[in-house]
């Protein structure tokens, strides 16, 4: 293994060019190669970030000391990149979901499991300290038995505009949250009943929201709250929280509200500054914290935070989701063994 770790970036959008930044920058690693289905966008990348611009997915995954690929095609696209990448030897880190059906989510799993090579997908939320510390208290047994889980995640219209087209606010935003749940609780969601509307996004088409009303493993029940229409407006482009309610004790992570204000006459602002924020230079964050914790799983031979199973439980829930606005009923979901780390 050379000193530095090459990573690839497939797919080049918003999250991908952030992945290929931070490869970038770690003192664990270099960025080797990128590669995008629009020419023009690997261009300007490799440009901007000084790397081989790939003409194909083959071609960016194979070049010379790469290790590591980072899959940022959008949600449905994740089969085919991580897949390739997995059989050519190279450890996977995938964005969020896993994929947008468990026949996806199985092939990759079952590729990156032959090859011998890590898997991780990108929750990053598990490497924001808000969520940790409530998954701590939950843990230390602070709240005792969990009665009810409250989560939301609502994003402001231009991220409908632009994702609505591809895929749906359960498989973008709820998968965040689904995952928070089992992992904060230790517990699986088991039934879900969800609702939705659409009417800013009707012509696209696609769901405003979605609502659904869960039950956990072991008795507890819950609310989860998913919408991409907020008016822009907003001060900040994403209103989340977690709250949950034991027998014993509450515990909240509140998210939208940084401590950092910006005003123009026209407009008041709450960036984001805990995923994703440029500090000295650098990106700093918990999108760098993630691809720095992968980076050394690799290097130390551990197992990521997120486990393949919790990923795939993210998208079994949101599919279910999926079955019970198309039937109008309650869906069961089979409980199985998604421990995997902690
Ligand atoms: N972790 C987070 O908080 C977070 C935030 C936003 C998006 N995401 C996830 O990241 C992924 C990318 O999202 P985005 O917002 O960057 O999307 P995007 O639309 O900005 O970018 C996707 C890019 O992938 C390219 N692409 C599509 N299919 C391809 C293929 N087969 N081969 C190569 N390139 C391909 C597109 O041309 C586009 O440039 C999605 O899965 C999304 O859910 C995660």
């Amino acid at each position: 293994m050379s000193e530095q770790m090459g990573a690839a970036v497939i797919g080049l959008g918003m999250m991908g060019e952030r992945h290929a930044r931070i490869w970038r920058e770690l003192h664990m690693t270099r960025l080797v190669s990128v590669h995008d289905i629009v020419s023009e966008r690997t261009e300007e990348v490799s440009r901007l970030l000084g790397c081989d611009a790939a003409e194909s997915l083959e071609e960016a995954i194979e070049a010379e000391d790469v290790q590591i690929v980072s899959v940022c095609t959008s949600d449905e696209a994740h089969r085919e990149a991580c897949v390739t990448a997995a059989e050519a030897g190279k450890h996977v880190l995938v964005e969020k979901p896993l994929a947008t059906t468990l026949e996806d989510c199985d092939a990759i799993i079952e590729a990156c499991r032959r090859n011998d090579v890590k898997l991780m997908t990108g929750h990053v939320c598990r490497f924001d300290p808000r969520y940790v510390k409530c998954r701590d208290a939950v843990m230390e047994g602070d709240l005792g038995e969990i009665v009810q889980v409250f989560a939301r995640r609502n994003n402001i219209l231009p991220s409908g505009l632009r994702i609505g087209p591809r895929t749906s606010v359960a498989f973008f935003l709820g998968v965040h949250d689904i995952d928070l749940i089992q992992w904060v609780t230790g517990r699986q969601i088991t039934r879900v009943h969800s609702e939705s509307t659409s009417r800013v996004l009707k012509d696209i088409p696609a769901d405003d929201t979605i609502m659904t009303v869960f039950r956990l493993e072991g008795g507890g029940v819950g609310a989860l709250e998913t919408c991409w229409v907020i008016p822009e407006g907003a001060p900040n482009s994403l209103d989340a929280r977690l709250e949950i309610v034991g027998s014993s004790g509450r515990v909240a992570a509140i998210v939208g509200c940084e401590g950092f204000e910006q005003q123009s006459e026209e407009r008041a602002l709450r960036p984001d500054i805990i995923y994703w924020t440029e500090m000295h230079d650098g990106a700093q964050g918990g999108l760098r914290r993630q691809l720095e914790h992968f980076a050394e799983c690799v290097i130390e031979d551990r197992d990521p935070v997120v486990s393949s199973q919790h990923a795939r439980s993210a998208v079994e829930v949101a599919a279910a989701i999926h079955r019970s606005l198309e039937s109008g009923q309650p869906v069961e979901i089979e409980t199985s063994s998604v421990r995997g780390p902690s």
